[in-house]
């Protein structure tokens, strides 16, 4: 590598240097001690005065106008230089009575900058063509280090950062790496897969920090051993020919988010087997699903999970007991008579989406479940590599909610009575039973009446109304878990003299929704 200098050179005020050092030598007072600052940076100088009365500064012997900022406390006068741009000064603390207390040197630096690099090719050679600029006395002799690095390696639990000079330097020089981290994964401690950037400086022995270089940004690989496939598998029943459709599920674990990798499902096992996306059609013998997750065309994790073949002897649960609680299904069962190493749980309330969770005790607690879902569960003891048999529990709502809606209220209103019957939304699943049911009626001004009748009756007779008056009626349905209301329905009651039967069938044809109101 070849460097091409251009210097440009600063017209910088040449050093009294001799005047300096007696003056140094002549006070202990001021801090920091010949500091060495960057041009154009800031720095705080304090003197420490023990004698009483007022302080004052000079700057290369001129005395330092009130124009810069100078805090001042019983003991310390602090004089804040900012954007110091002189390349050495001499700054000495006075008491009032001009005696020096104290002073120092500072110093600046300039680094290089606007440093860039091109690769050029002359006659078959690759060389990096590097330039810079620096601002600096033209007296100094400089020798400029040109360090490079090529590389940072990324493996799932460490960075390797490599660097070198680019020709052998006389002095020790010592460099700094920082590095940061995004996370894309966070797999408990593990820090693989996550995104770094890095950067470096370096410095010759005392010398100052050259500039941070560029970040580079590595991202660390994935360990496999983060990887945890969670592979579970439903059998369902044989159909005539004893073909079953086996559906594969498997699921990174959870905290794993973001896996762009292939995934390529595989049914292998001395059988012919065919398999379409996440389903399987196997026969009645014995199979094996293995999952094979490829990443960059190699393969990177794989498992299996074990179907067994149809009638099998195998351990198998028995006596499931499902109850809810609050919105989890708990569920318990007595073990098999052999032993095994654990028990597999999968639940689902449509048969599309399944969840699977493994247990070693004979009970778990399903959670995360859907509001008033029926849910179908089935529980398979694990042993060595294989699985028993399954047993599936009685379908259990995740929990059970207020009777279904009513569809319709309706009103035949006569003289004194009137006629109202309902019905509610037909059997729908995790819906309350109805115990009974009241019918609420009042005319505007009240009171407000009640007649309850049981959950096998959807009509009632309400007796001795007022005849031409306008009465509101609703229904309530009541289960142990809620009750249902239905909406409010006026009618009037016939003025004597009217034909109520003639009137009563046109009013139910005008009727345009069960809001409405009779009119008559
Ligand atoms: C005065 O200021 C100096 C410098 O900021 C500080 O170290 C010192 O503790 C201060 N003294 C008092 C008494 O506040
Ligand atoms: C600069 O380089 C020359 C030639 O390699 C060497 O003799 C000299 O000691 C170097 N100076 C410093 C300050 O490193
Ligand atoms: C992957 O993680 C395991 C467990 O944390 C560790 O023992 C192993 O060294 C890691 N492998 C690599 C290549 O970092
Ligand atoms: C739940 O199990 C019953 C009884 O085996 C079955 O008829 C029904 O289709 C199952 N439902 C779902 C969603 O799997
Ligand atoms: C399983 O049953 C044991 C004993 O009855 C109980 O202590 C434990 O909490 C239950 N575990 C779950 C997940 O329900
Ligand atoms: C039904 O009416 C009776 C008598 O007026 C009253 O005591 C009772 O609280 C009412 N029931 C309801 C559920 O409002």
């Amino acid at each position: 590598v070849k460097s091409v200098r251009r210097l440009k050179l600063s017209h910088s005020c040449k050093l009294p240097v001799t005047s300096l050092f007696i003056i140094i030598i002549a006070g202990q007072n001021v801090f920091p001690k010949d500091p060495y600052i960057e041009v154009g940076s800031s720095i705080n100088i304090v003197c420490q005065n023990n004698v009483q009365g007022k302080i004052y500064w000079t700057l290369n012997s001129e005395r330092i106008d009130k124009s810069w900022p100078v805090t001042i406390n019983s003991s310390h006068s602090v004089l804040s230089l900012l954007n110091f741009t002189h390349s050495s000064a001499t700054l000495q603390c006075h008491s009032a009575n001009t005696q020096v207390l104290g002073g120092t040197i500072i110093r600046t630096y300039t680094k290089p900058s606007n440093m860039s690099c091109i690769l050029t090719d002359t006659i078959g050679d690759s060389w990096f063509m590097c330039t810079w600029e620096h601002q600096t006395d033209s007296s100094l002799k400089i020798n400029y280090t040109v360090l490079w690095w090529l590389k940072v390696t990324a493996v799932s639990d460490h960075l390797l950062v490599e660097w070198k000079p680019t020709y052998k330097v006389q002095r020790k020089y010592r460099c700094q790496v920082k590095y940061s981290t995004v996370w894309i994964v966070k797999i408990e401690n593990v820090k693989s897969c996550s995104n770094y950037t890095v950067a470096v400086r370096c410095a010759s022995e005392s010398a100052p920090w050259s500039d941070w270089s560029q970040e580079e940004t590595v991202l660390t690989k994935l360990n496999q051993s983060d990887v945890k496939l969670h592979l579970w598998r439903k059998v369902a029943e044989a159909d005539e020919n004893r073909v079953r459709k086996v559906r594969a599920m498997w699921a990174v674990r959870k905290s794993l988010i973001a896996t762009p990798y292939k995934q390529h499902m595989t049914g292998v096992d001395h059988m012919e087997t065919s398999c379409d996306n996440s389903i399987c059609d196997v026969n009645q013998d014995a199979h094996r699903i293995n999952l094979k997750v490829f990443h960059n065309k190699s393969l990177f994790v794989e498992d299996s999970v074990y179907v067994p073949a149809i009638g099998e002897r195998l351990p198998q649960v028995t006596n499931i007991q499902t109850s809810t609680f609050e919105g989890v299904i708990l569920v318990s069962w007595k073990a098999p008579r052999e032993p095994v190493s654990g028990y597999m749980i999968d639940y689902t309330h449509n048969g599309n989406i399944y969840s699977w969770k493994e247990t070693k005790y004979t009970n778990t607690t399903l959670f995360d479940l859907l509001d008033k879902k029926p849910y179908n569960i089935t529980v398979t003891p694990l042993f060595d590599d294989k699985t028993g048999h399954s047993t599936q529990a009685h379908q259990i709502c995740s929990n059970v909610g207020d009777p279904g809606d009513f569809t319709n209220v309706n009103v035949q209103a006569k003289h004194k009575s009137a006629f109202v019957s309902w019905s509610v939304k037909s059997q729908e699943a995790c819906r309350g039973a109805v115990v009974n049911y009241i019918i609420f009626y009042s005319t505007q001004d009240g009171p407000q009446l009640n007649v309850t009748v049981d959950n096998t009756t959807q009509h009632i007779s309400l007796k001795d109304l007022n005849p031409n008056t306008q009465y509101s009626v609703y229904v309530k349905a009541i289960a142990h878990t809620g009750t249902t209301k239905s909406s409010e329905r006026l009618f009037e009651t016939k003025r004597f003299g009217e034909h109520t039967f003639s009137l009563s069938s046109i009013c139910t044809k005008l009727q345009p929704s069960n809001e409405g109101m009779y009119r008559f």
